[in-house]
Order: C-alpha cells, then structure tokens, then sequence
C-alpha cells in the first residue's frame, strides 16, 4: 500500500473517488454529489495544487495503483484560528473496510499536521449516528467535546453533529 498526498497528476482519482464517497455515504458529508459534479474543474485543480505543496494536505492510499482511501485536512487561515486543522472527507472503498486503513490513514493525517510547525490541533466533526467513525477517532485519542442539534438536513431529515479534537503530541505544554 502506498500512503501519499494527492498531487495534481492523481486529478482524475481524486473526482471519481470523492465523488464515490459522496455517492456511498452521502450522510457523512457536509457537500454532496450533486456540487461536486457541478464543480468547475479549476477548483479541483486549486485543491490539488494546495495539497503538493502542503497548504491544504489531502491523502490518499493506493493498492496496485487503486485508490482505495482518502482524508483531507482544511488548514484554518485567519490568525486567531491558525493552531487548528480540520479533518474532512474520510472514506475508505467499501470492498476495503476493517483493515485498518482508516487507522493508518488517520495516522498518516496527523503525522503530517505534526510536521506542521503553527498546527496544535485537529479537530473532525461526525455524525451523531456514525458509530464506525465515532470509534475510529475515540480509538485514535480525539475527544468529543460537542454536540450541534440538528446541524445538518439531508433528504428531510435532521441530523446531530457531534465535535472531536486532538491536541498533537509535539506540543507537550498544550
Ligand atoms: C469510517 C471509515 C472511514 C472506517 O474505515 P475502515 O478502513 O474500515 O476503518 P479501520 O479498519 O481502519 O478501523 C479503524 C477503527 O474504526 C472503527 N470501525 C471501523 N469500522 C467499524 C464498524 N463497522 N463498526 C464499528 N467500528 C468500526 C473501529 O474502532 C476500528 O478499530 P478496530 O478495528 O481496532 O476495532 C469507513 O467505514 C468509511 O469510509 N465510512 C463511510 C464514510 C464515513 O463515514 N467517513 C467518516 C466521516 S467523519
């Protein structure tokens, strides 16, 4: 397996898989499919440029040159909010699920904030009902410290929210 961030080059994996997960998991999401696949290419080039040169990291794992997996970390840009990094868009193909992957990639993700030098902290935000991703990120030592009532709706239906963060471990006095 071959853990790396996206770079311009993986643009037709990083559409056709983020639109995937939109698709599968289309509850897990702050955007949907149907945005994503309105979205001007330029954008998705912006994303992936800012990901080769770290400014907004997305990584992604391949299996025999397959992606398999992906998470992206949102930088936060105004200075009173400069220490914190979001995680967005974790999904794993379905075929590819409880092999740790998710696990590794997290990993991957906060070695990577950690290298980071202004980032002190992560922070994701789950579903209430996302039991396998409440345990991902509790496994991993995030801890909730908020609930959003009806935060978002989808197809009808309200959905809870539920927020995570994670202290990074370069900074012990934090
Ligand atoms: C959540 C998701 C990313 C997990 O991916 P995965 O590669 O299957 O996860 P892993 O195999 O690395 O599992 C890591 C941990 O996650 C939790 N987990 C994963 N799948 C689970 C399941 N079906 N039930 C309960 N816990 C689960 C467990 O804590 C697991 O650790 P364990 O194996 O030691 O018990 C995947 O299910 C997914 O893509 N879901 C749809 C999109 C989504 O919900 N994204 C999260 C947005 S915040």
């Amino acid at each position: 397996m071959n853990f790396r961030l996206f770079t311009p080059e993986d643009y037709d994996d990083y559409y056709a898989f983020r639109l995937l997960g939109l698709q599968q998991a289309p509850h897990m999401f702050a955007t949907d499919a149907n945005t994503w696949e309105s979205t001007p290419t330029h954008v998705f080039e912006k994303h992936l440029e800012a990901s080769q040169s770290r400014r907004a990291p997305i990584l992604g794992v391949w299996q025999d040159d397959q992606i398999i997996g992906m998470v992206g970390l949102k930088l936060s840009t105004e200075p009173t909010v400069a220490h914190k990094a979001t995680l967005w868009g974790g999904f794993v193909s379905p075929q590819h699920r409880r092999q740790g992957i998710a696990k590794q990639l997290l990993a991957f993700a906060i070695k990577t904030a950690q290298k980071l030098n202004h980032v002190r902290q992560l922070r994701v935000v789950i579903n209430a009902s996302n039991q396998e991703a409440i345990s991902l990120f509790e496994n991993a030592g995030f801890e909730q410290f908020g609930l959003e009532p009806k935060a978002k709706l989808v197809d009808g239906e309200f959905q809870d929210q539920l927020y995570f963060w994670y202290p990074l471990k370069h900074n012990e006095d934090y």
